[in-house]
């Protein structure tokens, strides 16, 4: 999968940096192009030499070399790097990768590259801990970089515990994860997520206590997935997530046309909206005063937008949610036949650690045919990816069940 990949390694003044020799030379086996920047402390622990003789490449170290052939090397090894991998990453590094300090070639290296960045941190279990190297860590995670947790065990000062650089097997994993085809690449999905708004007059209006956690964290998901995704949202206090087309809508009927809109071009839908069931018939023009002792609000029923999607299927998946106080299963199975769903993710929102607002959740999911599959109690987070896993399968599967001829 490194074939032909550009893979660039910066390396860092710790005594780890021994270890790195092997790194560089397992992703030239693999057949990747691998160049090497070590900071002046890193040559301290191994030298330039070696990494060069295992990439059969030059290595960086000085950010002015000879005046006469200066050319910029920072600009020049980011543009031609699909890939950077910083191990051992120092806490001195860290600190000014954080901060966008460029005092030498490597960091320089970083602030002008845009792709992925692999960071290994390795030290001392106390510095690492340091909340000054975890606030860095946490800066740098924010901005995409994705970090590898050190090992724990026995540590060149003497001490045992977090921080030891994790096995060049696994370093060279991470970094082949990084290339690996994403289950959702070509693919379009649509979510939904958030409670509807069911104006009664200007000022109020019937909503409910869906938080849109949950749904958001699906589109997540999806876009981490490789998936295009639109994430249309009723009422939510969440910050729409990157990377994806956000629609805002209020009630039930504004969020079916936005649903429809999109239904033709996607390869899925998964409604996880609390969508209202019934809207104000008439809603009052102008502020309701109070003045008698009793008010009606004749209500009507909301279009069921998941079931006319049922109705409209044709190759996409589709996924709903159940949100019950009793009879779970029952219910959802119900949900699940009259609605023409793949899957449908039940819980029990009364439930410890489950439903509105929180940041878990304990979910049943039902297939089509019957099959129940049962989860513990996890993050919303975690829960997503496995949705989004189950939603890849059936696309995927789906290709083998209906293969494109070759004039197709
Ligand atoms: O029938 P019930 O509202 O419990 O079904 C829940 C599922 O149907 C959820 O996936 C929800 O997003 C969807 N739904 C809908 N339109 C409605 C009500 C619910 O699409 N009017």
């Amino acid at each position: 999968m490194l074939g032909e990949k550009n893979i660039l390694i910066g390396v860092t003044g710790g005594i780890a940096a021994y270890k790195v020799v092997e790194v560089a030379s397992r992703f030239k086996k693999s057949g990747a192009n691998v160049k090497v920047m070590m900071t002046r402390n890193a040559t301290e622990f191994v030298s330039p030499r070696t990494f060069q003789e295992i990439t059969g490449n030059a290595v960086s170290v000085e950010m002015f070399g000879d005046a006469a052939n200066f050319h910029v090397a920072h600009i020049s090894l980011a543009n031609w790097a699909d890939v950077i991998l910083i191990a051992p990453a120092t806490a001195n590094f860290l600190a000014k990768a954080a901060h966008g300090i460029a005092d030498d070639l490597l960091t320089t290296t970083i602030l002008a590259f845009d792709k992925k960045i692999l960071i290994a941190p390795a030290m001392n279990t106390k510095m690492f801990e340091n909340p000054a190297t975890q606030e860095n860590l946490k800066i740098l995670k924010a901005r995409g970089m994705k970090i590898l947790e050190p090992a724990i065990g026995n540590l060149a000062c003497g001490t045992s515990g977090k921080g030891r650089l994790p096995e060049p097997e696994e370093i060279f994993a991470a970094v082949e994860k990084i290339f690996a085809p994403k289950i959702l690449s070509g693919k379009k999905i649509l979510v939904t997520a958030g409670g509807t708004v069911e104006a009664i007059d200007p000022v109020r209006y019937i909503g409910n206590r869906s938080s849109g956690r949950m749904g958001f964290e699906i589109a997540k998901a999806a876009v981490s997935a490789g998936a295009q995704v639109i994430l249309i949202s009723g009422k939510s206090e969440l910050a729409p997530p990157k990377n994806l087309k956000f629609v805002k809508v209020e009630a039930a009927t504004q969020m079916r046309e936005a649903v429809l809109k999109e239904f033709d071009s996607v390869d899925a839908v998964i409604m996880s909206a609390a969508v209202a069931d019934y809207r104000v018939k008439n809603p009052a023009a102008q502020k309701i005063k109070k003045s008698s002792e009793t008010l009606t609000l004749e209500l009507v029923k909301n279009p069921d937008i998941l079931k006319e999607l049922g109705t409209l299927k044709k190759s996409q998946v589709l996924v709903g949610f159940a949100a019950e106080t009793q009879n779970i299963l029952e219910y959802a199975n119900k949900k699940l036949v009259e609605k023409n769903l793949d899957f449908i993710v039940a819980n029990d929102v009364t439930a410890d650690g489950a439903g509105f607002g929180v940041a878990t959740n304990i979910a049943t999911i039902i297939w089509r045919g019957g099959e129940v599959e049962t989860f513990d109690k996890m993050s919303k987070a975690a829960l997503a990816e496995k949705i989004i896993e189950r939603v890849a399968d059936l696309l995927e599967k789906d290709k083998k069940f209906f293969p494109l001829n070759d004039n197709q």
